[in-house]
């Protein structure tokens, strides 16, 4: 090969590496990771990404250079030479990219180990996914609907599921993890940014998937520490503000994700409008709160018209204990018209 051929070959090579830079570098492909996992994540995923471009522009710039120099000449129809096999390019073109695809089975094997270390002293949190809300229960037994973590202190989730498959994602954590019927997983989360992150379930799993969101927020070690302690067990059992009315119906039973209740402030539009219940008790010619209690025990003995059957049923009151159901009867028929 002339050395002015090669010059033009790696040129182009270059020109083809410079475009697919500037894509990867100019578009945010990524969320800014907000946990130490998140960014081993990162690197893997950049890691792979480098190794790609680079073939992707020795690809590119031998086509290009074949398609500037080969070209048909005016008037000449014969075929190019017949070539059989070149023993060097054939074991250079399988080493590379066994050497390349090794490295890259290696990092991520690292960082798959080191992403699911949670350390000697984790703090251990439960997640329960149902349709369609998150709920977190912390060490001192209270049960909250959205994530709240201390900074910098390894975080073990605890992830299951009361209904169907539900999948947790916090895009700025990294990993998706899913919520799977009579199975507990575990995720590693390190928070390393304070901030407020969305808390997503990332797999199709009714109605109201999408609407299907909570938050996570990342807070100080002091911050953590004063909030836990207010809302721990100093609080009495009698005043546990889980097991209020309003709080059941937000919370803890997951109503207000899909029905609308304006003294709970929810406006989901899954399940039928609760503002009027004694109108709609009339209508399927019940008592009030006869008709109230059959609905949360029983969903599929009457449906409301326009709605469908077996998407309540599936799940959502079942965890609820029968005090805590009555607390939510009697919340639902003292507050609705
Ligand atoms: Cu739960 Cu989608």
């Amino acid at each position: 090969m002339r050395r002015g051929s090669l010059v033009q070959l790696v040129l182009l090579t270059l020109a083809a590496f410079a475009v697919g830079a500037v894509v990867a570098l100019a578009i945010p492909w990524m969320p800014d990771a907000a946990s130490t996992e998140a960014g081993r994540i990162w690197f893997t995923y950049w890691f792979a990404t480098w190794i790609s471009l680079a073939i992707f522009a020795i690809v590119v710039g031998v086509l290009a250079y074949a398609m500037l120099k080969f070209r048909v000449k005016p008037g000449d129809m014969s075929d190019g030479p017949p070539v059989h096999g070149h023993t060097t390019l054939e074991i250079v073109w399988t080493a590379v990219p066994f050497v390349l695809v090794t490295a890259i089975s290696i990092v991520s094997a690292i960082v798959l180990a080191q992403n699911g270390r949670a350390g000697s002293d984790p703090l251990v949190v439960k997640v329960k996914a149902q349709q369609f809300a998150w709920q977190f229960t912390y060490p001192n037994g209270h049960t909250y609907g959205v994530l709240r973590l201390p900074k910098d202190r390894h975080v073990k989730l605890r992830i299951t599921s009361f209904d169907v498959i539900h999948s947790f994602w916090v895009p700025q954590f990294g990993q998706k993890q899913d919520a799977v019927p009579g199975q507990t997983y575990s995720l590693v989360i390190t928070p390393t940014k304070i901030g407020t992150y969305p808390l997503i379930c990332t797999e199709l799993c009714g109605l109201g998937h999408s609407l299907m969101r909570s938050k996570a927020i990342v807070m100080s070690t002091a911050d953590y520490d004063t909030w836990y302690k207010s809302a721990g067990p100093e609080v009495g059992a009698t005043a546990n503000p889980e097991n209020t009315g309003v709080e059941l119906f937000r919370k803890t039973g997951a109503c207000g994700a899909c029905h609308t209740f304006t003294p709970a402030e929810t406006n989901a539009r899954i399940g039928p409008n609760l503002d009027n219940l004694s109108a709609a008790a009339k209508t399927a010619g019940m008592p009030l709160e006869a008709y109230v209690r059959q609905s949360i025990e029983d969903p599929d003995a009457y449906v409301t018209p326009g709605f469908h059957a077996g998407v309540m049923s599936g799940s959502c009151c079942k965890q609820l204990s029968s005090e805590q159901i009555d607390t939510l009867v009697q919340y639902l028929v003292q507050n609705t018209k």
